[in-house]
């Protein structure tokens, strides 16, 4: 079965994006028309998931030569550098915004740029589904060496599915694979504390695929590993350094922790365009800090003391060391080096 879930569309100079805050109760669109709305989207997360705020970025620079189509170079490059500064951590905005900002060099006017930004949107868009069916289909391979064709137990962090990739998506997209195949017995998925992108969207992806799961709270990781409860574990990524530190959703690391203590595979699954090889290490990684509202609140309900503060890194980063492998449309990157990251990442 395929999902109905379509996060975001493009028709008429207006983006609309599904306002996944509000998911899975309501399904309301809003709709965008600027790149200042398109900033607003990502900081505020009705638009999230690296590689779909990575593709908002792409169709805020089209609204933004749509509404100046005089504007210079280094206007062009003010307005990119503008969007990137939306969220730091997941390189896939920079990433893709970088390209857009290649493709304005070569422009002798704006106006002309602004068809080319819409089409290298959708390609790219497009090429994306067969990238995350490609690392499907390495990753499969992969279970296949260890556990042969039986059906397995996989559990996730986050939402890294169609919500968070506009197509099938990176370690959902594993599973969803894997699922057709008849290989998926179960799914555990992490609820994902504070903004609840487990219980909120995973579960909601799994429900319309109609693949059995379970919901856990981040502390049941040690708990179903001890008891052989989970065979592989598959996460996304929204940075990815030379020697494979990997930043993802705060609880990642803690995850490929206590897969490494109890012997549980555990795999990263992310696209090139989530590789930053300018950085050797993850201690190099600009990690968000989000509002302490998220930890304090559920919804406008006060859940600790109104005096109590509150940390609230967004993303973590998962030592290499920690990784049983990276899968990305490439290949599988494995053990994880940087002499490995780069000639998997840079084959061409
Ligand atoms: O804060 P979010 O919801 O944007 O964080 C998303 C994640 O951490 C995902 O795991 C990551 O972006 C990979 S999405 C394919």
């Amino acid at each position: 079965m395929t999902t109905a879930i379509m996060p975001l569309t493009y028709d008429k100079e207006i983006l609309k994006l599904i306002d996944q805050r509000l998911l899975p109760t309501e399904e309301v669109y809003i709709t965008t028309r600027t790149i200042e709305d398109c900033y607003r989207a990502i900081c505020d997360m009705i638009v999230r998931g690296a590689p779909l705020i990575g593709f908002t970025g792409i169709w805020g620079m089209a609204l933004f030569v749509k509404h100046n189509p005089k504007a210079t170079f280094e206007q062009f490059e003010r307005a990119a550098e503008y969007l990137k500064s939306a969220r730091p951590t997941a390189v896939n905005l920079a990433f893709e915004i970088d390209r857009c900002v290649e493709m304005a060099r070569l422009e002798t006017h704006m106006s002309a740029l602004y068809p080319k930004l819409v089409q290298h949107a959708k390609t790219e868009m497009n090429n994306l589904y067969e990238k995350n069916l490609s690392m499907a289909k390495f990753a499969e391979a992969e279970l296949q060496k260890i556990y042969g064709d039986r059906p397995l137990n996989v559990m996730t962090i986050c939402n890294t599915g169609v919500l968070a990739c506009g197509v099938l998506g990176t370690a959902l997209g594993v599973i969803i694979h894997l699922n057709n195949q008849k290989k998926v017995k179960m799914v555990y998925a992490s609820e994902t504390r504070p903004y609840l992108q487990g219980s909120r969207l995973t579960s909601f992806e799994l429900l319309k695929e109609g693949i059995d799961h379970r919901i856990v709270v981040e502390g049941a990781a040690s708990y179903l590993m001890r008891n052989k409860l989970v065979d592989a574990i598959f996460a996304g990524a929204d940075r990815i350094v030379e020697n494979g530190d990997t930043a993802n959703k705060i609880g990642t690391s803690s995850l490929s922790i206590i897969a490494k203590y109890y012997g549980i595979p555990f795999y990263i699954v992310a696209p090139t365009s989530s590789f930053d090889l300018n950085l050797k290490t993850g201690d190099q990684i600009e990690i968000e800090l989000r509002d302490q509202s998220e930890i304090l609140k559920f919804k406008e309900h006060n859940i600790a003391h109104p005096d109590a503060k509150a940390l609230n890194p967004s993303f973590d980063v998962t030592d290499h060391t920690c990784i049983t492998g990276i899968i990305c449309e490439n290949g599988v990157i494995a053990p994880t080096s940087p002499a490995i990251v780069r000639s998997v990442v840079e084959k061409k």
